[in-house]
């Protein structure tokens, strides 16, 4: 085979896969490739169509955008088309330069004189205008900068204020119906508000928040444990939305928590005809805020690359906190008159780009499926993987939850996989290419026995997970419990970490809690890597953690379903811990907030003698508290308010936040009900705060919450 030949192969190969990948991913909305992957093929495609013009065919995946009509949905003809905008894979700072640049030549160009000579309608036929003149003479080009939202784009048609059809994207040409499925996002009015010109068609972004689709999949797998066949995980939020917004069942696509973006507009009425007459996009903005859509608090003006270079660090730096998933950002020409100058190269605009980051998905194989054993026994199936750098860290260990998961993705050493990392969310395996799978690959099966331990292993009726039987003789529990009992929120012991604390399970300097206050200097220092110094350190640290809360006890001493919040509720409610030793169910289920299975849990807990034990013991090492006084949070300003937080604060972190309100004998609550006395929202505030608003609970910033505060927090 001569090098032409072999090269027109590897290009219709290219297009085979790459057709492939695109049905999975807009018709099919099941991608099989993650996003990076798809990239690397689609530019190596295009890099030998450009080398070989002969090579390109007109169904080549580079000659297109889009994807089919699923039958079931009606057409749309859009009447202003649904552009795309160029990529920008350089994630460097010198991406946005390139642009700015590239922006700057246009204006210049030699091209653009000669299309006006000649008349080409896709340039202006007009001399350059005064924003173009002084960009020529050197001012700065005025940018808007956005967030590129990881979701599907959707077309809203607005007749005389009210909302008339909803699009998808599709080719761009013509999309899909979706109005009914869309009519069920409660950030999408369906009656603009204000003043709004007769013909109106918003453009935007349907996305899935991070902490709706962990939720969604929670729910799926519950579903799935109990046997549903029709429930299915989704493998990343954009996915989970793009099959909402398709859902042929609008019921079934209410069910999905779904958010909206406005950033842009199609066919609006001219201002010849009483439209509005924007001269930036910025101005476009700031009339979709004012027509009642949520708008991105994170755009922003930037004048000239170098501040969109600000941009793009800063957003990269807020990226991984963010509520949703972001996959790059675009920076616009906000000047709409350099927009018009500056016009289309093959359907794309010259005056936007979308300057990726690091990808949040990527390839990559499994050497191994280890499986963890956690504090309360949980057995985890986890695949070691060769490193890849993915959402900005590399990557070798992913979760496959349990062993239902693990068999549902059918997961197995050797296997190609794709890895998604995503905010602070632990990364995950979420999907396998069966493709490239080696022939006697075996599936993966849950041990009948702890892999630490050798106790029997069980999965109890109606759960998911298997469960280590060895309790704290479990060297894995003993482990996992130390460190919980040592962590940050619960008794603090600074220095007494992963490393520390395996020496001190394997070589049985530990075998239970208080033997952590039992060990002396010289024992100490004998450990590995363990200087004198250090020695002294964690004694001393030690020794500090001695003086807690009751609170904080309860919650070190890791009960099942005893999280932070029912420990303090506990602490509050009875005042001592011999009350809470002593208590029954029923007097338990007297705390606010505590359920039946809480109360069960707490209660078995302490009828175990060798918990009792334990909890004797670490008193008698010294552990104490402040109790027995009477109930002090009804005696704080804040006590029996109940406050949810939501979005990025201004100043405070959420922890602070919280810490701040409870110490006020406020209860910082996850979820946002009739009972909720107030709902602190910062930037990005998303579904809870429209929940507030549906159930009229007051709305208040962070100086609105220093106020309640009484100024006692700073
Ligand atoms: S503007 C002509 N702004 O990215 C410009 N698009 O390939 C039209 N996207 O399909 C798009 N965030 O789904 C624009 N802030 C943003 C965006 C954004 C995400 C998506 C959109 C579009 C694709 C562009």
């Amino acid at each position: 085979m001569n090098s032409e030949a072999s090269i027109a192969t590897r290009a219709t190969a290219l297009r085979a896969a790459l057709n492939r990948a695109a049905y999975q991913y807009y018709t099919l909305d099941a991608p099989e490739i993650p996003d990076a992957e798809y990239d690397r093929l689609f530019s190596e495609l295009q890099a030998i169509e450009a080398a070989h013009p002969e090579l390109r065919t007109p169904d080549s995946p580079t000659q297109r955008v889009g994807g089919a009509v699923l039958p079931g949905f009606t057409p749309v003809r859009h009447a202003v088309p649904m552009l795309s905008i160029r990529t920008e894979t350089d994630t460097s700072p010198a991406g946005a330069e390139k642009f700015d640049e590239q922006v700057r030549n246009y204006l210049a160009s030699e091209q653009r004189r000669t299309a006006l000579k000649a008349g080409d309608a896709r340039h202006r036929a007009e001399p350059l205008g005064p924003v173009a003149q002084a960009v020529l003479a050197g001012q700065p080009i005025g940018y808007v900068a956005e967030p590129k939202f990881d979701g599907l784009a959707i077309s809203l048609r607005y007749e005389n204020g009210v909302l008339v059809q909803a699009a998808t994207r599709g080719d761009g040409e013509t999309g899909e119906d979706v109005t009914q499925n869309i009519r069920t996002l409660r950030q999408i009015p369906l009656r603009l508000a204000g003043d709004a010109p007769p013909v109106l068609e918003v453009r935007g972004e349907v996305y899935m928040r991070r902490d709706d689709f962990e939720a969604l999949n929670e729910r799926m797998r519950a579903r799935m444990a109990a046997g549903d066949k029709a429930a299915k995980t989704f493998v990343n939020p954009r996915n989970a939305a793009a099959g909402a917004v398709r859902q042929l069942d609008p019921a079934m696509a209410a069910e999905r928590p779904l958010s909206f973006f406005a950033y842009g507009l199609g066919e609006v009425t001219p201002p010849a005809d009483g439209g509005p007459d924007f001269q930036s996009h910025w101005q476009v903005l700031q009339a979709l805020k004012s027509w009642g859509f949520p708008v991105s608090a994170l755009a922003r003006q930037a004048q000239g690359a170098s501040e969109l270079i600000a941009f793009h660090a800063d957003v990269a730096a807020e990226r991984d906190q963010l509520p949703f998933d972001i996959d790059g950002v675009v920076y616009k020409v906000d000047a709409l008159e350099l927009q018009r100058e500056l016009g289309f190269v093959s359907r794309e605009p010259r005056w936007a780009v979308a300057h990726k980051y690091p990808a949040q998905e990527q390839l990559t194989t499994v050497q191994a499926i280890d499986v963890q054993v956690g504090r309360t026994g949980k057995l985890t199936p986890v695949a070691k993987l060769a490193p890849v750098f993915v959402g900005g860290v590399t990557v070798t260990n992913a979760t496959l939850h349990n062993e239902l998961e693990a068999r549902r993705k059918d997961v197995r050493v050797g296997d190609t996989v794709v890895v998604r990392r995503a905010g602070d969310v632990i990364p995950e395996v979420v999907s396998v290419l069966p493709d490239k799978r080696a022939a006697g690959a075996s599936e993966f099966s849950m041990p009948t026995h702890c892999p630490v331990c050798g106790s029997d292993v069980v999965r109890e009726e109606g759960e998911a997970d298997h469960r280590c039987t060895g309790g704290i003789f479990c060297p894995a529990q003993r482990k996992q419990a130390l460190l919980h009992f040592a962590s940050r929120r619960a008794l603090d012991i600074e220095g007494l970490g992963e490393k520390l604390v395996d020496q001190l399970v394997d070589g049985n300097v530990v075998r239970t809690l208080p033997d952590v206050y039992r060990m002396g200097f010289v024992s100490l220092a004998a450990l590995d890597r363990m200087a004198a110094k250090s020695a002294q350190n964690l004694l001393d640290a030690l020794e500090k953690s001695k003086q807690t809360t009751l609170a904080r006890f309860l919650f070190a001493l890791g009960i099942r379903h005893v999280g932070e919040t029912t420990a303090k509720d506990l602490a509050r409610h009875f005042g001592t811990l011999d009350a809470i030793m002593a208590a029954g169910t029923d007097q338990l289920l007297q705390t606010p907030d505590v359920g039946p299975v809480v109360a069960e849990s707490i209660h078995t807990f302490f009828a175990q003698p060798h918990n009792r034990e334990v909890v004797e013991q670490l008193r008698a090492v010294g552990i104490h508290w402040p109790e027995g006084e009477p109930a002090p949070a009804a005696l704080l300003p804040l006590a029996g308010k109940t406050f949810v937080l939501t979005g990025t604060l201004p100043t405070l972190s959420r922890d602070d936040a919280k810490a701040l309100l409870e110490a006020q004998g406020a209860k910082v609550s996850g979820s946002v009900s009739k009972k909720t006395h107030y709902v602190v929202a910062g930037e990005e505030a998303g579904s809870k705060l429209d929940k507030a608003r549906e159930l009229g609970v007051p709305v208040i910033d962070e100086d609105g919450m220093r106020a309640l505060l009484g100024g006692s927090g700073v």
